[in-house]
């Protein structure tokens, strides 16, 4: 096992396995800033085997866990190919935007996916569009869902909550899903990147949701590490991911691996370690697994700990997942 400076693990790892989005979500792709973007092009993205190598190689290291995520997983093509290239053993889970999921749930719950993250932050449609900067509607997305449940996925749905947005979000989505297995987690709007404006007056915090919200028990977390505070109301359970006012930097074990082949110890980095450069030099799974053990020893992040003190430009959510 390796460990970082704070002696946290490294059990899980998001890929991003495209910084292309077929929505443009005001807190994450502006549109204004992302119409002329230069997303990456095909060559410079890792293959689905540079991949497979780069998971095989942790998994001795400790690694437990993958997500996938974007920009939109589901807009790489053949991304079920991928993950039936992946170690079984692992606990595979993607994060979406749904759009995709009524076409796919089938063949990715066949291939060997566990569980589905659906992003979904109103299901007005007035809500979903303006906060998707969208012509899709919130029905695409629950058919989406309904599919997968009945694929036999497991479905989290997240929201994240924006003042003057969606406040109304938690009451709504909270309703929609009881009576289902659906576990929904409602998310504070955090300052990543640098596109999206974030200011602290649009934060709705963790306790503000809950006040909107009757009958809520807490519930002890499901494993260390886990980023949502998990609460049980009635059957139905429901979390918030508070990483503004309750930062959970103390037990974070997550790397994420950008599209391009650059290994972030935080979501809130301005730079990652390139990967991609010894990995097309033909480098053996101990090679890799050796160079992440050296960037992961020396990992000290604690980004939503110190929040406001970092001076350097911040990588885009969308360029390295959630
Ligand atoms: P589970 O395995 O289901 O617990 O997944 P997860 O909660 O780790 O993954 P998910 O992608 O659903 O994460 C939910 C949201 O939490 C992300 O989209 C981010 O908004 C936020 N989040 C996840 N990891 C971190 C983190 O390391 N730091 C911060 N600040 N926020 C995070
Ligand atoms: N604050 C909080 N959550 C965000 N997400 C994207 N940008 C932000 C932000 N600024 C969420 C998405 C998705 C996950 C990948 O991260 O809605 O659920
Ligand atoms: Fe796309 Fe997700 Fe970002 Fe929205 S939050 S623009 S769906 S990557
Ligand atoms: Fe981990 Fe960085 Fe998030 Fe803290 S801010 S929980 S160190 S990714």
């Amino acid at each position: 096992m390796v460990r970082d400076l704070r002696n946290r693990p490294l059990r899980d790892l998001r890929i991003s396995l495209t910084d292309r989005c077929n929505m443009r979500c005001r807190y994450c792709m502006p549109r204004e800033h992302f119409e002329n973007h230069d997303f990456l092009d095909k060559q410079e993205i890792l293959s689905y085997e540079e991949l497979t190598l780069v998971v095989e190689s942790l998994v001795p290291l400790g690694l437990a866990k993958v997500r996938l995520t974007g920009g939109e997983p589901l807009l790489r093509r053949d991304v079920c190919d991928f993950i039936k290239m992946l170690p079984q053993e692992l606990d595979i889970a993607m994060t979406t935007n749904g759009l995709l999921l009524e076409k796919y749930a089938h063949d990715l719950a066949l291939s060997g996916l566990n569980r589905v993250t659906v992003s979904l932050d109103a299901i007005d449609i007035e809500t979903f569009q303006a906060m998707g900067d969208t012509k899709d509607t919130p029905e695409t997305v629950l058919r989406g869902i309904e599919t997968a449940r009945k694929a036999g996925l497991s479905v989290k749905v997240n929201c994240v909550v924006r003042a003057g947005y969606n406040e109304h979000s938690v009451e709504k989505i909270t309703e929609r899903f009881i009576g289902t297995d659906v576990v929904v987690r409602f998310i504070e709007f955090m300052d990543v990147g640098e596109t999206n404006s974030w200011q602290d007056q649009e934060v709705i915090t963790g306790q503000m949701m809950r006040s909107m919200l009757d009958n809520l028990v807490k519930i002890e977390p499901t494993y260390v590490g886990e980023v949502a505070n998990r609460y049980q109301r009635g059957k139905q359970e429901i979390g918030f991911i508070e990483s503004v006012s309750k930062p959970f930097c103390g037990d974070c074990n997550r790397a994420r691996l950008s599209a391009d082949g650059s290994l972030y110890t935080c979501l809130f980095a301005s730079k990652g370690n390139d990967l991609k450069g010894i990995i097309r030099m033909d480098a053996t799974k101990k090679q890799i697994a050796n160079a992440v053990r050296t960037i992961w020893s020396s990992r000290d992040d604690a980004y939503s700990e110190n929040r406001g003190s970092g001076e350097t430009e911040k990588v885009e959510m969308s360029f390295i997942g959630g």
